[in-house]
């Protein structure tokens, strides 16, 4: 593994939070860069880059353009609304076995099911990427965040974990 790339959405901000702290996690053990979907994106292919992508759940799954709307039209989110990990996930290429992780963050309440992570997820796997580690969530309080406390911290966690596990996946193979 020669650097990991971690792909956000955010509207509100907490997302590209987390993204940054996973890649606090995740550059104690390689090069990692953190790009917003609608930045300039680095090469996100190869077998020698770990992939990790993440963003807001929005109706029970990851935003399509009317959602973002919503976000910014109802909830105050600053905009503009952009686009999301679906449209990075569907411009990828069928990856023949490379690693990849992925993160959401969502409202902690009992019985809201759905989660942006693991349907981008699935999308990765039928992509044919390596899933290192389960899709994992973070939470925040409420449509605009904040994050719940230590969340920032479990993600940095959660980055250094991903780092651990992609190098020894990488060492047995
Ligand atoms: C249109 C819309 C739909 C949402 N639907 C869900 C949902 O189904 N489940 C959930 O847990 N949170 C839902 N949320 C809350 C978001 O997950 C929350 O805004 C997000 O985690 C904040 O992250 P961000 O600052 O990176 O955008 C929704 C938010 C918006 C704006």
């Amino acid at each position: 593994m020669t650097r990991a790339v971690v792909v956000y959405e955010s509207m509100f901000g907490n997302s590209k939070a987390v993204a940054e702290a996973i890649a606090a996690g995740l550059g104690e053990r390689f090069p990692v860069e953190v790009v917003g979907v609608d930045d300039a994106r680095p090469s996100l292919t190869g077998d020698d880059v770990l992939l990790v992508i993440g963003g807001p759940t929005h109706a029970f799954s990851m935003s399509r353009a009317t959602t973002r709307d919503s976000a910014v039209q109802q909830h105050g989110a600053p905009g503009p609304a952009g686009s999301g990990i679906r449209d990075v996930l569907e411009s990828l290429p069928p990856a023949a076995g490379a690693p990849a992780a992925a993160f959401d963050t969502r409202v902690k309440k009992k019985f809201v099911p759905g989660s942006a992570a693991s349907s981008a997820e699935k999308r990765l796997r039928k992509l044919g990427y390596r899933m290192v580690v389960p899709a994992e969530s973070f939470w925040v309080a409420d449509m605009s965040g904040p994050l719940l406390d230590g969340e920032l911290d479990r993600a940095r966690a959660w980055g250094a974990a991903l780092g651990a596990a992609v190098l020894g996946s990488a060492a047995t193979e």
